[in-house]
């Protein structure tokens, strides 16, 4: 593996900046500075040092995306007694939680990993990270409706902050929706929608960030790729 890429995956800095580290001669390895990028290393037998502090590949934490299917609770447990989601991640021996939520009405990506820190990365107000989804809802909206969505609608007595918000499917009595938002407030799509007269019928989520579900079938899941890890370290 190339050393910016172990270092990139170990959460050290992005690939880019770990080149200039690189380049700075702030790494080791085996004890010996190393100041050229193409350096290829064993992760399982080289040290890598980067200012003097021991740099680990964290193969234990697990990333998973899953498609997530209507009737399904975001959380381990359910006091109703529904199924949750981790009942659809089978042979995976770390214990895997759910971060952040999906209404078990709505479907589409669910992040999952035992990665404790993710979470609050990807909630974190500073990092914006825009989640993204389509709404079928009833009826079209109007210019006006469009723009308040967009600006921010009240919700709870607190304003939504700005959204992207566009038509992609007009129908006679119902609207397909795309719809951007970064923060993550108890079912806010469907308020939001609510709040201008279109109620949601149906929700999925597609991407958070970089991170898209893509062609990925309903209740099925996989591995994020070195990639997608890697822009979750970035945050
Ligand atoms: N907004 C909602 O209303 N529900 C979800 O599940 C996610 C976002």
């Amino acid at each position: 593996m190339r050393l910016q890429k172990y270092m990139a995956l170990s959460g050290v800095a992005s690939r880019r900046k770990s080149e200039e580290m690189i380049k700075e001669g702030r790494v080791k390895v085996n004890n010996r500075v190393i100041t050229e990028l193409g350096t290829i290393i064993d992760p399982r037998a080289d040290k890598i040092i980067v200012d003097d502090k021991n740099i680990m590949l964290e193969t234990n934490k697990v990333y998973i995306m899953l498609n997530k299917p209507v009737g399904y609770v975001s959380s381990l447990k359910d006091e109703k007694g529904r199924r949750v989601v981790t009942d659809l991640i089978e042979g995976v021996r770390e214990r895997i939680y759910p971060v952040g939520r999906l209404d078990a009405d709505t479907t589409g990506l669910l992040l999952l990993s035992n990665d404790g820190d993710l979470a609050y990365k990807l909630t974190h107000p500073s990092n914006k990270v825009d989640k993204k989804y389509i709404a079928i809802v009833e009826g079209v909206p109007n210019k006006k409706e469009l723009d308040t969505l967009r600006n921010g609608v009240f919700i709870d007595g607190k304003k939504t902050h700005p959204a992207k918000v566009k038509i992609s499917k007009r129908y006679d009595t119902d609207s397909i929706l795309d719809i951007v938002i970064h923060e993550g407030r108890n079912r806010q799509v469907k308020k939001m929608c609510e709040a201008v007269g279109h109620p949601v019928k149906k929700l999925k989520r597609v991407s958070i960030g970089e991170i898209e579900l893509g062609g990925l079938n309903i209740g099925n899941w996989r591995f994020l790729n070195d990639e997608e890890i890697e822009y979750l370290m970035s945050l």
